[in-house]
């Protein structure tokens, strides 16, 4: 059973949640005079993101702290159906100024696959493919059929081995827009993995993915995903209603 903490609601997940990030950008820093944090997209990060941008309203470890994004809908910054536009909303506008450096995937000025391999060229001079692990942390979501980042289950991105970046034509899950999305060869890479799974809407996906040995399974894209460290599950109590009693940590 992987690692799963369990909050009573929303809230409480994105407080803690918030707190853990400042102690990786905490740590990167101490270790590599930087942070690199890969952001989810979806709803579910807002509250950890609004706190986020709190945090770094302060500045300190926030101006050696790098952004970047797993996945994108291939839309305009501006829309609201835009990740960025996600983060916009709330990290960057609780933070005033975000004091550290975003990198943003392209959505605008080229069709999607030469996007892809803008983004692909600008992770690789963030994260030397030559060092050892890759970013910091990610923070990925869970859909309701197993997808993460815009890896849905089946889908030929699955099987890239070596890009770090590729292009999805039109995504099966709402919304249904082409998507920019990392890679699990990306994705796997990262020091650490946190999943952020809330609502009643999710237990029943997250059961199944935490509950009972699983292969890597490409029909649940979330199995694939290893990290180069421990991969974390941050969930509230709805989600984790249909998880068997044992799986849980003692509350
Ligand atoms: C996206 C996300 C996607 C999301 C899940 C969960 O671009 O939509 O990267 O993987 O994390 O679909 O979305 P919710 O948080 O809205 O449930």
């Amino acid at each position: 059973m992987p690692e799963v903490h369990v909050f009573a609601d929303p809230e409480r997940l994105a407080e803690e949640t918030a707190r853990r990030v400042a102690a990786v950008v905490d740590r990167g820093v101490a270790a590599r005079g930087r942070a690199v944090l890969g952001l989810s997209g979806g709803s579910t990060p807002r509250r950890l993101y609004e706190r986020m941008g709190d945090a770094a309203r302060a500045g300190g470890r926030w101006e050696r702290t790098h952004l970047f994004w797993v996945d994108e809908r291939f839309v305009p910054s501006t829309s609201p159906e835009s990740n960025y536009h996600l983060v916009a909303e709330t990290l960057l506008a609780h933070a005033g100024r975000f004091p550290g450096r975003l990198h943003p995937v392209p959505t605008q000025g080229m069709d999607r696959e030469a996007a892809a391999h803008r983004y692909e060229r600008d992770l690789r001079r963030l994260l030397d493919p030559a060092a050892g692990a890759g970013a910091d942390l990610v923070l990925l979501g869970l859909g309701p059929d197993g997808h993460t980042a815009s890896l849905f289950p089946g889908s030929p991105a699955l099987g890239e081995g070596s890009r770090w970046v590729t292009d999805v034509d039109r995504a099966p899950q709402p919304p249904h827009l082409p998507r920019i999305t990392t890679t699990l060869a990306f994705l796997n890479r990262a020091r650490e993995v946190w999943f952020l799974v809330v609502g009643a809407e999710k237990a029943e996906i997250l059961r199944t993915i935490l509950v009972g040995p699983h292969p890597p399974d490409p029909s649940l894209p979330a199995t694939l995903v290893r990290g180069a460290g421990p991969v974390r599950w941050f969930v509230d109590r709805e989600a984790a209603s249909k998880l068997p009693p044992g799986a849980l940590p003692p509350p």
